[in-house]
């Protein structure tokens, strides 16, 4: 027989363990309310919007030349794409499987609930946090960077807008280190740095999400047209002062250089599986999520590879610029007009992946609410423009406030380690559904299973493990949000979903009992 003590700790780490059906996830996000709009077009869309940004327009240049803590690919960083797109694939195959078996709010946090239970699903949607709330920082940062560049070209503007304090265009760390004597105004002795421009462009988006998904899809196509429109224009014209002399050395540092590109440009691809995240506002969605996952993972990658022929074939590789490498490279062959475009385009970019990071944020914090792991106040859903409002406005609040401490560069990091982790869960997740629901419709399933998905495991977490090496700061905040996590989830989730288990087994029970008496 089994001890009290046993029993309950059997039945605790059942309740961990606890999973849901997917068919319950169909059911809650029929009576969700949210409307279906989006084609396979507006995924595409939503995808490239999500994928082309800071990483073309400004890790470029890193991944070509390296930095002071890690080599270069060299004209290589080809090679490195190809890398990235492989390892990509295979998460992005596994995707598409989950989003057209269960295609409903929420990602990899809902596949992880279905597949592997309660608490692991939370732990997913935790750091699902970092991709979409943390990446946003990174992204507004970058953001700031291409409006002063942009400014900067008017000559008419006052020197206090083309060139403003320090503290009022980046964080506490970024400002010290750009500029180490700058005056950085103080409040009972805490130095106040604040990134307005940041700030105000995660308002603005704020906004645009507040009012409805299909507004934030017209408004991604624009920003789509003009980013694209931008780095055509860059790889048609560049492509004019190519000389195959600068290919040479191919792989100036060897298969290390080509790794570290390969981390370094892995920033350009994060995003795409927030195609995943408006499966419920997808029409045929079984058909149309494939379609836009492995449709714009492609489109980038070609585009990526092409910029990277044409930049490192139009100068010597010592002289691409780290900051602006696509701009600077077009100086370089005389073309200055060109820069305040590449300017226009990268903002249009970077805004188009924030619309599509924060709208990520909203919807997986959405669906977790909605399971009871967040106060029931913040799955409320706009009467009227039918987008979850409270949980837009809160996660905006707690994104702005990130934003006065969190530093780019390690934000990016701690965004790549999240994407790191969803993509290797995601792959374990199929293999793991394969098993217990084999018979469950699904219109796209991964080829070559269980393979591909061990391919993709492989793949990301071996480039997780050369990352884990690299970046300091970063690998030491990562355990720290999980630990943080895990203190959430006892604090709050794990009683509050056994309230909602309990109410509805009573309910259940109820309708029961009414069948019994009508029976009678
Ligand atoms: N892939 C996105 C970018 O490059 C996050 O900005």
């Amino acid at each position: 027989m089994q001890s009290p003590k046993e029993s309950l700790l059997g039945k605790f780490v059942a309740n961990l363990l606890r999973k849901k059906n997917p068919d319950e996830f169909l059911e809650q996000s029929a009576a969700g309310g949210l409307k279906k709009s989006l084609n396979a077009f507006d995924l595409i869309i939503l995808g490239i919007s999500a994928i082309i940004g800071a990483g073309i327009f400004v890790m470029i240049g890193s991944a070509v030349i390296g930095t002071a803590e890690r080599v270069g690919a060299g004209p290589a960083l080809v090679i490195s794409i190809i890398l990235v797109t492989i390892a990509c694939i295979f998460p992005a195959l596994c995707y598409a499987e989950f989003a057209s078996m269960i295609p409903v709010s929420g990602s990899a946090y809902i596949y992880t609930f279905a597949t592997m239970g309660e608490f692991p699903a939370w732990m997913m949607g935790w750091v699902l946090m970092l991709e979409y709330a943390i990446g946003t920082i990174a992204v507004a940062s970058s953001w700031t960077g291409y409006l002063i560049k942009l400014l900067e070209g008017f000559p008419f503007l006052p020197e206090c807008i083309k060139h403003p304090p320090v503290w009022l265009i980046n964080d506490y760390q970024t400002a010290v280190a750009s500029n180490p004597n700058a005056h950085i105004p103080h409040f009972l002795g805490i130095p106040i740095c604040i990134n307005l421009p940041a700030m105000f462009i995660i308002l603005v988006i704020a906004g645009v999400l507040f009012k409805g998904i299909q507004e934030s899809a017209n408004f991604a196509k624009i920003m789509v047209f003009v980013k694209v429109a931008v780095i055509a224009l860059f790889i048609g014209v560049g492509a004019f002062y190519v000389r195959p002399e600068n290919w040479t050395p191919f792989a100036p540092s060897g298969i290390k250089g080509i790794l570290m590109g390969a981390f370094a440009i892995f920033y350009a691809y994060i995003g795409f599986d927030a195609i995943s995240t408006a499966a419920e506002e997808t029409k045929d969605p079984q058909k149309n999520l494939p379609i836009g996952l492995i449709g714009s993972l492609v489109i980038c990658s070609i585009i990526y590879g092409l910029v990277t022929i044409v930049l490192t074939g139009m100068m010597p590789m010592g002289q691409i610029d780290l900051k602006a490498p696509i701009a600077a490279a077009m100086s370089f062959v005389g073309q200055d007009w060109f820069a305040g475009a590449i300017a226009i385009g990268a903002l249009a970019g970077l805004t188009s992946v924030l619309l599509v990071l924060q709208f990520g944020t909203t919807r997986i914090l959405y669906a977790m609410a909605r399971d009871g792991f967040l106060p029931p106040v913040m799955k409320k859903v706009h009467p009227k423009f039918q987008t979850p409002w409270v949980i837009t406005i809160l996660s905006t609040i707690l994104i702005l406030i990130g934003s006065l401490f969190i530093n780019m560069q390690v934000a990016a990091e701690l965004a790549i380690f999240g994407t790191f982790s969803s993509f290797v869960i995601v792959c374990i997740g199929i293999l793991i559904l394969r098993k217990t629901e084999p018979d469950r419709p699904r219109s796209f399933t991964v080829p070559c299973c269980p393979w591909f998905p061990i391919i993709g495991v492989v793949f990301c977490s071996g480039l997780m493990i050369v990352a884990l090496r690299e970046v300091k700061t970063s690998a030491m905040l990562f355990p720290l949000w999980l630990v943080l996590g895990i203190i959430i989830y006892f604090m709050y989730g794990y009683q509050s979903n056994r309230k909602q288990v309990a109410m509805k087994l009573k309910h259940m029970e109820e309708v029961k009992q009414e069948k019994v008496i009508q029976n009678k």
